[in-house]
């Protein structure tokens, strides 16, 4: 099943893709995380989307769609995948589709989580991520069982440079600007499904469950 995760800055994408992952075993695979490998590893891929992400703007659709494409054309992709973070405009939701549908594929659901912009600027300044794995913790809402440590690979948790108040309005601004409108676009599709981003993460799970074939 190939799954998109949309949805504001903050939203709660990732937060639900990583369970996603582990439940149904498809690949999570988020623009935004591979952006900041790349950024780690200071390759040119990196440096030129370090100059968009850290102030809050897309990184051009002409690195970005070659970069995803490459990603789900890889074996592990090959039963499915759960893309966080993309598409995030109307050119990379066609790029997509154009792609999926030349191997008889196709996107069979949309998840949009939904969350106010002002609940999103509160949550974001709480947000840790693993440096290693790119999951997301929250100091009030999602702690890691041991403090700073992430669960999952046992790296350590930091905060994004792009979560300041000023880049967060920004990525808001963003998205309304330029995202938002994919949700039509998927809606008309007859493939959209809402879910409340502030719901408790297994009961949004357990919603999920009637939806996702395995
Ligand atoms: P990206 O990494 O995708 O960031 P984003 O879209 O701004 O989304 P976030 O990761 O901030 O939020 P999220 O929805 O994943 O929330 P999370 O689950 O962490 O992109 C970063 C940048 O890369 C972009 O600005 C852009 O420059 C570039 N980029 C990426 N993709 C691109 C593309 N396709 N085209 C062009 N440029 C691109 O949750 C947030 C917090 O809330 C966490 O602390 C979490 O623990 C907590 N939380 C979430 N849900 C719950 C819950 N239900 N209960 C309790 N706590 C919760
Ligand atoms: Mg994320």
């Amino acid at each position: 099943m190939n799954i998109i995760m949309l949805g504001a800055p903050g939203a709660g994408k990732g937060t639900i893709a990583t369970r996603l992952e582990e439940k149904y075993h498809l690949p999570h695979v988020s623009t935004g995380d591979l952006f900041r490998e790349n950024i780690k590893n200071n390759t040119a891929l990196g440096q030129e989307a370090k100059s968009y992400i850290d102030k809050g703007q897309l990184v051009p659709d002409s690195v970005t769609i070659n970069m995803l494409l490459d990603r789900i054309s890889k074996d592990d992709c090959r039963n499915g995948f759960i893309l966080d973070g993309f598409p995030r405009n109307l050119a990379q939701a066609d790029g997509l589709k154009n792609a999926l549908s030349e191997k008889s594929q196709k996107i069979d659901l949309a998840i949009l989580m939904n969350a106010a912009d002002e609940d999103i600027i509160k949550r974001l300044s709480g947000r840790r991520v693993c440096e290693g794995c790119g999951a997301p913790y929250h100091i009030e809402t999602l702690k890691p069982k041991v403090d700073g440590v992430c669960d999952k690979c046992g790296g350590k948790l930091i905060q994004r440079k792009d979560d300041t108040e000023e880049v967060i309005k920004e990525r808001l601004k963003v998205y309304h600007e330029q995202t938002q409108v994919l949700i039509d676009y998927y809606d008309k599709e007859g493939i959209l499904i809402t879910k409340n981003g502030f719901d408790p993460i297994d009961k949004t799970l357990t919603e999920l469950e009637k939806v996702i074939v395995k």
